[in-house]
């Protein structure tokens, strides 16, 4: 059956129609500008606006409405690896409301909580079992799941942005540790995978907008040159006198220090590992330049990540793939 993955960002909402699977055939792939900046809704007026635009962009595109899968932006979702000594199934379900009180943010009665078990040693020793706790606030997401509904869209998936890019990037034990970096437009979401385990996600609210004003302000550019600049010259010096790399720079290298952050907390829990590999997605991974310039600030090797690899389908020309792993993702988890 083919399904819809749907990825709505504050810049753009992403959109793939493909044969649901671990290899998804593609039969559609839409990308359209959010014009209006809203990616979740807050309240009645938010909520109307943008169901109205997703209530076009699936007309418009004659999207089917019935296996439509989404996600929630890591910044509204709290989450969190917890190691606690070996339980069954039946004693977790009955401590996993204590854990949550201890470890996420959110008051139990507006907790809405969904938990996985990443590790259980096999024998009782004294290794701990570790367990992946996602909480977000009840209202919010009922909130957003009654915008589908007015659309007539029942979600059969809703998961956290993160844990789809993971599955786009299919890791296997073998890779080295890794950093995913998946910067958008308002925000950049870290993780570390490890044996192909999640160590850790954070998310922050700076992301390619801020590139775009970095532009607007320093270059006296309007909005829309600014992003054409950005995205052929980026971070090239031989372009337009090193003017764009120039004004470009404290920008990316705020989005860097961030990272450079992360990686210090992995190795300071994780003492005799290290961070072998960051990979970028998101559309900002395809500024002009920002591998080489990670690569050398950072010295680790720098990929970026391509979802559409493998896959067979309908992909325009002009779709940024690493803005896509998302969609992805969502669209390789079998239900
Ligand atoms: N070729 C490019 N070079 C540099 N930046 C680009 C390029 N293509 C797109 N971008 C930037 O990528 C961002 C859009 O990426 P993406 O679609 O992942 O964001 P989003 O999902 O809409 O945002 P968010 O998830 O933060 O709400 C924009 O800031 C855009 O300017
Ligand atoms: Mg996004």
């Amino acid at each position: 059956m083919p399904a819809v993955a749907l990825d709505i960002g504050t810049y753009s909402i992403k959109s793939i129609h493909a044969k649901a699977g671990k290899v998804p055939s593609i039969q559609r792939v839409v990308e359209v500008f959010n014009e209006t900046g809203i990616a979740l809704p807050t309240d009645d007026m938010t909520a109307s606006k943008l169901g109205e635009l997703l209530d076009s962009f699936f007309g418009d595109n004659d999207l089917p409405r019935n296996d439509v899968r989404l996600t929630l932006p890591e910044t509204v979702v709290s989450t969190k690896i917890i190691d606690i000594p070996p339980l069954s199934d039946a004693e977790l379900s009955s401590a996993i409301g204590w854990q949550a009180e201890q470890n996420i943010p959110i008051p139990p009665e507006e907790l809405s909580l969904e938990y996985q078990v990443l590790y259980r040693p096999e024998k009782k020793d004294n290794a701990q079992m570790r367990v992946l706790l996602v909480g977000t606030r009840k209202k919010m997401v009922e909130k957003y799941v009654a915008m589908f509904n007015e659309i007539g869209i029942e979600p059969t998936l809703l998961e956290t942005q993160m844990i789809s890019i993971i599955r786009s990037l299919q890791f296997t034990l073998d890779e080295p540790t890794t950093l995913i970096a998946h910067i958008g437009s308002s925000s950049m979401n870290l993780a570390i995978i490890h044996k192909s385990e999640m160590k850790f996600v954070i998310s922050q609210m700076n992301g390619g907008q801020m590139l775009t004003k970095a532009l607007e302000v320093s270059l006296g550019l309007d909005a829309s040159q600014a992003e054409q600049y950005k995205r052929s010259y980026g971070l090239d010096g031989d372009q337009f006198q090193g003017k764009v790399k120039d004004a470009l720079l404290p920008a990316v290298n705020m989005l860097i220090s961030e990272i450079r952050k992360s990686v210090q907390f992995f190795v300071n829990q994780n003492p005799q590992e290290v961070v072998q590999r960051i990979v970028l997605s998101g559309g900002t991974a395809l500024l002009p330049g920002i591998v080489q310039h990670i690569t050398n600030e950072l010295s680790v090797e720098v990929l970026v990540s391509s979802p559409f690899t493998g896959i067979e389908g309908e992909i325009p020309e002009n779709v940024n793939h690493p803005a896509m792993s998302v969609c992805m993702g969502l669209l390789q988890r079998e239900l």
